[in-house]
Formats: C-alpha cells, sequence, structure tokens
C-alpha cells in the first residue's frame, strides 16, 4: 500500500540496493578505513571542491545534532525556524547534546529571514545571557518550501555579521537542488553555509546521512564527537555504498526530479477543487493542503496522509522517487468526490 504520509515510508531504490549487494563481499576494513568510503568522499569532492570534510553517519538527527554540536559550546544559543526539525522533531537531542538553547523564530513559509534573526541575536558579551552562535535552516524547508541563494546569502550575511555559523539541515537537499536548478555547491559552500546534513534516506537511500564541513578548522574533534554521539557505523561501506550510487548516474537527481514533479502534479490536481487550500508553495516534494474535515479520513483511507495541523485541519502529503501518477489521479479523483459530495 503506498501513501503520501512521508518521503520515508518510501522504500530503497533498486540501484541502491544493487549497490549494497556489490559492498556485500569479502572483508573491507571498518570505521570508514574502506576503499569505497575512500571513492565516496571523492564524490562528494566533484561535488563540493577538495578543501572539504566528509564524515557518514546514520540518521538525520545525528548529522543535525553533532554537527551543531561541533560548532558549540553549552553556553551559546541556536537560531531556528520554530518549526525546524531540530526544534519540534528531534525530541531534545540538540539541547542534550549541544547543552544549548534553541530559539525558535515564528514562520509562515517555513522559512526565517535576516531581520528576524537580528533581532534574536542579543547581548553578544553579556555572561548572563545564551551567547547566539550557529544559525541553522532547512534546505527545502519542513514546509517544503526552497530558499533561494540570495536568501542564503543574506542569512550568511548575518551570521559573519556577528560571528555565527551557517548551519543547513539537508535531509531534503536534493529535493531543494532540483527546484532550484543549482548545483549543491552553490546554494551551500558558496553561499556561505558552514556545515551540512546532506540527506539520503528521503531521497531512496536505506540509511545514512552526510556531515560536510566547509571550514576544516571545524573538524578537529569530530570524529570524538562522532563516537561519542553513537553515530560511528562499524560497517560505514554499507552508507558509503549506498551514497556512492546516489551520487552516481544522477540518481540523487533522477529521484528528485521524480518526486518534485508528483508533488507539482498533485498540487495542480487539488487545486481544481474549490473546497480545498493550498497553504504553500510547492517547491521540493510535498504539498501543504487544508482540507474539509469530514472528508480527512475517508481520503487517508485511499492514501494515507498525516494531518498536519488539527486546528486548521492542513495536511502534509508528501511524494517520493517511487509515487506513481496513477496513485495522483486515484487520489484526487476520491478527493474530489468526497468534496462534491459535501
Ligand atoms: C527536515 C528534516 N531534517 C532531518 C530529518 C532526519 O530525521 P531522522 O533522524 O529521522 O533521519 C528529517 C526527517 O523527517 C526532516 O524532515
Amino acid at each position: 500500500m503506498k501513501s503520501f504520509a512521508s518521503d520515508n515510508y518510501s522504500g530503497v531504490h533498486p540501484e541502491i540496493i544493487e549497490a549494497l549487494n556489490r559492498a556485500n563481499h569479502e572483508h573491507m576494513g571498518s570505521y570508514g578505513a574502506d576503499e569505497i568510503t575512500q571513492r565516496t568522499i571523492g564524490k562528494f569532492k566533484d561535488f563540493f571542491g577538495d578543501d572539504i570534510e566528509v564524515f557518514f553517519v546514520y540518521n538525520g538527527t545525528g548529522a543535525n545534532v553533532l554537527g551543531l554540536r561541533a560548532l558549540t559550546q553549552s553556553f551559546h544559543s541556536i537560531i531556528c525556524s520554530e518549526l525546524a526539525h531540530i526544534n519540534v522533531d528531534e525530541s531534545t537531542a540538540p539541547e542534550k547534546f549541544t547543552g544549548c538553547k534553541l530559539i525558535g523564530i515564528p514562520t509562515t513559509d517555513g522559512k526565517i529571514y535576516p531581520d528576524q534573526v537580528e533581532q534574536k541575536i542579543q547581548r553578544l558579551g553579556d555572561q548572563h545571557h545564551p551567547q547566539a552562535r550557529v544559525i541553522s535552516i532547512s534546505q527545502s524547508t519542513e514546509y517544503s518550501t526552497v530558499y533561494s541563494v540570495e536568501e542564503i546569502k543574506s542569512l550568511s550575511a548575518v551570521a559573519k555579521k556577528y560571528n555565527l555559523f551557517l548551519h543547513m539541515d539537508g535531509a531534503r537537499i536534493s529535493n531543494a537542488a532540483v527546484s532550484l536548478e543549482e548545483n549543491f555547491r552553490v546554494f551551500t559552500k558558496d553561499a556561505g553555509v558552514d556545515v551540512l546534513s546532506f540527506g539520503g534516506a528521503k531521497n531512496g537511500m536505506m540509511f545514512g546521512e552526510a556531515v560536510i564541513f566547509f571550514n576544516k578548522a571545524l573538524t578537529q574533534h569530530f570524529p570524538y564527537i562522532r563516537k561519542q554521539g553513537m553515530q560511528l557505523h562499524s560497517k560505514m561501506r554499507f552508507i558509503s555504498a549506498q551514497f556512492e550510487a546516489l551520487l552516481s548516474n544522477d540518481l540523487w537527481k533522477r529521484n528528485a526530479i521524480h518526486a518534485n514533479a508528483m508533488a507539482k502534479k498533485l498540487e495542480q490536481g487539488l487545486r481544481q477543487i474549490p473546497q480545498i487550500k493550498i497553504t504553500q508553495r510547492v517547491d521540493g516534494n510535498g504539498v501543504f493542503a487544508i482540507l474539509p474535515k469530514v472528508i480527512i479520513e475517508d481520503l487517508q483511507h485511499e492514501l494515507y496522509f498525516y494531518v498536519w495541523n488539527d486546528r486548521t485541519n492542513e495536511c502534509r502529503l508528501m511524494c517520493s522517487f517511487d509515487t506513481r501518477e496513477e496513485e495522483i489521479k486515484r487520489f484526487v479523483e476520491k478527493a474530489k468526490a468526497l468534496c462534491s459530495a459535501l
């Protein structure tokens, strides 16, 4: 049974499974001391340039939390959107591992903007006050919107002005790259991002994310931070082999193009139904829509999805690399039928 619940509900892309099978032979060094991991770091360097450091971890929460840990001390604060995954969907892992205060900025489109961020940077140098150290943004955002290159640069300018770091949660970075029609580097390293969580699991991998540092000086303690944070995978070749496949033959792009295109089709279909209101720009692979409350349960039986906001009946419909056009059609027809009976 398919669903629009999450891009994590999807399975694993066959090319990733093939890569895992290929990696599954003989013995190889553990903890990253293997040829596949070395080759895959080289693949990331093809995208981002040689002057980066890449660390593989198991999941997105680990990538974010440990990346932030490398940037902070426990008297710091991290500024992010109120809806940021680090703020609302990682339990209190960021707080526990960094010791920092998270400062969530209210958002209507999933993004945060320079003037809002500047208002939160207060009392720097005052020993009584949490010291702002990181601006963290998600690309694409939790609302599936995408920051433009200029928007990221303007946040980076604020970070630089106050001697802060810019962190990017790129759990859906491939969907953002496809939406912007830019290569990864333009809206990360070249736009002033210091540390990036590069996502794999939501774009066809079984598991695995990469923490990428664009400022090598920040990685001094990271091997220890990763181990202490329980994210050092012993059979690392099985994370790197997946990334090697994802970054080869444009698999990352093919998957993200498909997922984003499906989300657009879903948006177009739902826009034809007067009782349904699309609430966000559909830049990436998710559609947010307010549905009449009475149809939600029946429609969930057709293809499951989550209600994002109980009070407004705003729902989140996520597409993935394996969403089929027939499923979109079926879902839109059902939504039409249910709405016309109201
Ligand atoms: C924006 C964002 N960041 C990070 C993650 C990674 O989470 P996980 O720890 O479940 O891999 C997710 C997953 O839902 C996400 O939506």
